[in-house]
């Protein structure tokens, strides 16, 4: 969406505010011996306490508030009482909802407890990744040259890029225009970015892999060629000079 009025950026205040605040909590809260349900429905419940509406349940009827992914799993992971969360796993949480017809959404990736397998130089890559793509986006910018610098710091950093997972408008739905923005340049994608228009910026940023492939279950995704992934998001105002970063609150780059 493009902010036209000081309401809709309050609106959008308040959404982030809350995503941002609830995926704050479930890292606090994530502990070794928990199950990756548990720490949904803790989400769940925060995110209802705010006045707030899963968005994946909400537009694709995802089963689950949050989406929590594990280890091999990127993204889209469903939240299961099966699944134990154990000391050193590498976690990611994305959490995003709609609240008072405004919709935001944030994520990131944390290693839970101790660094037993030594994910944390991955974490730290895609903070890093993360911020500096963001520090670079105004109006006029071309969302291909962000792609540029996302993959280019990957590559620095000795890692690759997911090609088919991308950022992405958001605001008046989960998803909407611009539809891709790519991790990677895509020289077919002329666009820029817009001054007040609220987009989601997130990182891709992998060991092995270059696509995601969905498992049976019809949701959770993982590397065509195995390998962990991380990801950090933020929901943002583009301006003439640094974005609003709606979400700060998630603190993902503490
Ligand atoms: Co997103
Ligand atoms: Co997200």
């Amino acid at each position: 969406m493009s902010i036209t009025k000081e309401s809709e950026l309050t609106g959008m205040q308040k959404v982030s505010e809350a995503v941002a605040r609830t995926l704050k909590e479930m890292r606090n809260f994530a502990r070794p011996g928990m199950t990756t349900k548990e720490l949904d429905d803790f989400g769940g419940q925060f995110l209802k306490d705010l006045g707030a509406k899963s968005a994946p349940y909400l537009t694709y009827g995802f089963p689950g508030w949050t989406c929590i992914s594990v280890n091999k799993e990127f993204c889209h992971g469903i939240p299961s009482d099966k699944r134990i969360l154990r000391e050193g796993d590498l976690i990611n949480i994305d959490v995003s909802a709609e609240l008072g017809g405004f919709w935001s959404d944030n994520g990131g990736s944390f290693v839970l407890g101790t660094d037993v397998y030594q994910h944390q130089k991955l974490v730290e890559a895609s903070k890093q990744i993360l911020h500096k793509a963001i520090d670079n986006i105004k109006s006029g910018v071309r969302i291909s040259d962000i792609g540029f610098l996302i993959e280019t710091e990957a590559k620095k950093r000795g890692y690759k890029v997911i090609k088919n997972l991308t950022g992405h408008g958001v605001g008046r739905s989960l998803h909407e225009a611009p539809a891709e923005i790519a991790n990677y340049r895509d020289r077919f994608n002329l666009a820029k970015f817009k001054k007040n228009s609220v987009v989601a910026i997130e990182t891709f940023i992998s060991t092995t892999s270059s696509y995601a492939e969905t498992l049976k279950d019809g949701w959770t995704m993982v590397g065509n060629k195995g390998g962990f992934m991380a990801q950090h998001e933020h929901t943002i105002v583009v301006t003439d000079g640094k974005p609003i970063i709606l979400t700060a609150m998630n603190e993902i780059w503490n």
